[in-house]
């Protein structure tokens, strides 16, 4: 029997002992073992949880809704959305043929020549790698440095997920990291629906206020951590049932140690403040809107962050005016 078929047989097959499928692994595999689609009706994949590093799969304790199976299949149900530098897919993770199942967001840095790498050089000031050799390659932009540079886009917004998700920020849970795609968290509904971008939505003023607050106290989580988005609109913030989830972190910048650090700082902020202004949030609107309820958290999700009560910075008083969120971000940083 080749490899790949008993590779299969182990998924499903409880009744062989320990014993034997030890017997079968210590022989070579085959060509195609590691073939992800083996076996697989067109368009699926074995679940490739128990493919990437331990150090490049999501923060302990796994969320509970995850799918760790490795008898899992991902299948593909669509794209998402196409970006200049990314697709997003949409996959379902499930276990045939009725097990638990969870919907992912795959986001694929697209390979050397398909992509615009139009954040680059910008960014890249502040991370540089230690071999002058692959600096060198990336800045000539050859197909192996555009290779490497897409790796390090994937590896960057893994990396600042995982640390946004640990400090608490509403983000999209980091499940994994293979190669040049990160796979999180879907935010949207259970049919596939994707959460609205905040851009898109038009949110009544009581609305407009809670959702501003959660941005702020998401920002200065941010800043105290010394991070800027470094690419924060009102296009890469989500809005699912009420919940303000920050999206697209690849070029997060740390403010301290590049050289522009302040600046992204105050870019950022003034591009969602320009946003709320425009939607009407004003100085009085907040003042005359009491912190009520805490925000929302996502049902059946313990690490959503559901009804934080427990007052918090960016969430009371002294929560800023748009005019005002740049200055405060810079002071929360120490940078002013
Ligand atoms: N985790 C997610 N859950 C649901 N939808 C998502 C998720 N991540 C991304 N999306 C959708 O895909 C779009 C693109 O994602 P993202 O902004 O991360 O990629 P991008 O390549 O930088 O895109 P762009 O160039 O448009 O900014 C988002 O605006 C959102 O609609
Ligand atoms: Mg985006």
């Amino acid at each position: 029997m080749p490899d790949s078929a008993s590779r299969r047989k182990y998924r499903f097959d409880d009744e062989e002992p320990v014993f034997a499928r030890r017997q079968q692994r210590r022989s070579l595999p085959a060509e195609d073992f590691y073939d992800p689609i083996d076996g697989l009706p067109e368009g699926d994949r074995w679940s490739t949880w128990d493919l990437p590093a331990a150090g490049d799969r999501g923060p302990e304790p796994y969320p509970r809704w995850l799918v760790t199976e490795l008898a899992a299949v991902d299948t593909e149900l669509g794209v998402l959305k196409t970006g200049k530098e990314a697709d997003v897919y949409l996959v379902r993770r499930g276990v045939p043929p009725s097990g638990p199942s969870c919907l992912l967001a795959a986001k694929r840095y697209r390979d050397a020549g398909h992509r615009m790498f139009h954040r680059d050089s910008a960014y890249r000031e502040g991370r540089r790698v230690r071999q002058s050799r692959d600096n060198r390659a990336m800045a000539k932009g050859t197909a192996v440095g555009r290779q490497m540079i897409a790796d390090q886009w994937a590896r960057a917004e893994f990396a600042a997920l995982c640390q946004l998700h640990q400090a608490g920020v509403p983000v999209p849970y980091p499940v994994q990291l293979l190669g040049t795609e990160v796979m999180q968290e879907f935010i949207g509904e259970a049919d596939g629906t994707a959460a609205p971008r905040l851009a898109e939505t038009r949110p009544d003023p009581a609305e407009l206020v809670r959702l501003w607050r959660q941005l702020v106290r998401s920002l200065t989580t941010l800043a105290g951590l010394g991070l800027a988005h470094g690419d924060l609109s009102a296009y890469n913030l989500l809005v699912h049932r009420g919940r303000l989830v920050m999206i697209d972190l690849p070029q997060v910048v740390d403010v301290i140690a590049h050289p522009r650090g302040a600046e992204f700082l105050d870019r950022d902020a003034a591009n969602v403040a320009r946003w709320f202004t425009a939607r009407g949030l004003t100085a009085d609107l907040l003042n005359a809107t009491p912190p009520g309820h805490p925000d929302p958290g996502e049902p059946g999700r313990p690490d959503g962050g559901a009804g934080r009560a427990d007052p918090v910075p960016g969430q009371g008083a002294e929560v800023p005016a748009p005019e005002d969120l740049g200055y405060y971000l810079l002071r929360e940083a120490r940078l002013a």
